[in-house]
């Protein structure tokens, strides 16, 4: 494993591949989930990337940045049963120079959902993920199904900037209770991790009802906002049933392929969870 401090390191490190790079980027605190986006590009490519770098441009001003979980010693040992691995760990100077002063906006898909609750987050989002390509400069990169809309602010980023990189999505890894991995979930206290898993209780309960027959959006979110509100510790922030493909929230009769969602606090965590449904694929 070589580990790049610098964009210059990194650049030279990059020019010795030969073949395909695939890039895992991260912000670090890494969970089975991110070895999973890891396993999958180094059995798709020749070479690959993790970066480790928490953004601060996509955290808004009350958001937890300084108190997002960072260890980058415990990282670097999970990450070194993988022979071959470029880690990229560059520093808030590098990433934000003085008088940085260019943005990538995904207009539209940044909008409703996390978007609206999070103002500025895929902003922050798109513009480091662009840099990060730009340095990296590989043939894959691996994103979490766990983070719909930010995989489809990337994958739109990708199409509108003509990035000659194809951007896989990996299908959420779970906890054996169902609870989404995330970095977050280490802000929860013993008793909010036992109540962390109706988020995924709420989800499987709107799809069995959408797979008996229930086509009403507001039905579906009717039965994911009341198995949440049956747990004390969980605090909505907002379910949705929206279009997989546009984000669009959906009114009255579902046709197409539809993406469940959902943001709930449980004690300090801001947890998040989705599935798509009318696919042939299921993503939980
Ligand atoms: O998903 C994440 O961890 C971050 O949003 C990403 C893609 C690494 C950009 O900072």
């Amino acid at each position: 494993m070589i580990v790049c401090q610098t964009i210059e390191a990194l650049r030279l490190e990059r020019a010795k591949i030969v073949g395909a790079v695939g890039f895992v980027p991260t912000m670090g605190y890494l969970h089975e989930g991110h070895l999973e986006l890891v396993r999958r590009a180094a059995a798709e490519n020749d070479a690959v990337v993790v970066s480790i770098f928490v953004n601060p441009t996509q955290f808004g001003p009350n958001e937890d940045f300084s108190a997002y979980p960072r260890d980058l010693e415990r990282d670097l040992a999970m990450l070194s049963a993988f022979p071959e691995l470029i880690v990229f760990t560059p520093s808030a100077e590098a990433m934000y120079p003085q008088d940085f002063q260019t943005y990538v906006q995904v207009e539209r898909l940044s909008q409703g959902l996390e978007g609206e609750r999070r103002p500025g987050h895929f902003r922050g989002v798109a513009t480091v993920v662009a840099k990060l390509f730009n340095i990296v400069q590989p043939q894959r990169a691996y994103f979490g199904q766990k983070d719909a809309q930010q995989l489809a602010v990337i994958r739109q980023m990708v199409r509108d900037l003509a990035f000659p990189i194809a951007i896989v999505g990996v299908p959420t890894v779970r906890a054996a209770d169902g609870l989404a991995l995330s970095s977050r979930n280490s802000y929860l206290t013993p008793e909010e991790r036992a109540a962390a898993p109706v988020l995924y209780r709420a989800l499987c309960a709107a799809r069995a009802r959408y797979e008996a027959g229930e086509r009403d959006a507001e039905a579906l979110r009717a039965t994911m906002r009341a198995v949440l509100e049956a747990e004390p510790l969980a605090q909505v922030d907002y379910v949705s049933v929206a279009e997989a493909e546009t984000l669009r929230e959906c009114e009255g009769t579902l046709s197409g392929a539809v993406l469940l969602s959902m943001a709930v606090r449980i004690g300090r965590a801001r947890l998040i969870d989705n599935l798509t449904l009318g696919t042939d694929r299921h993503f939980c």
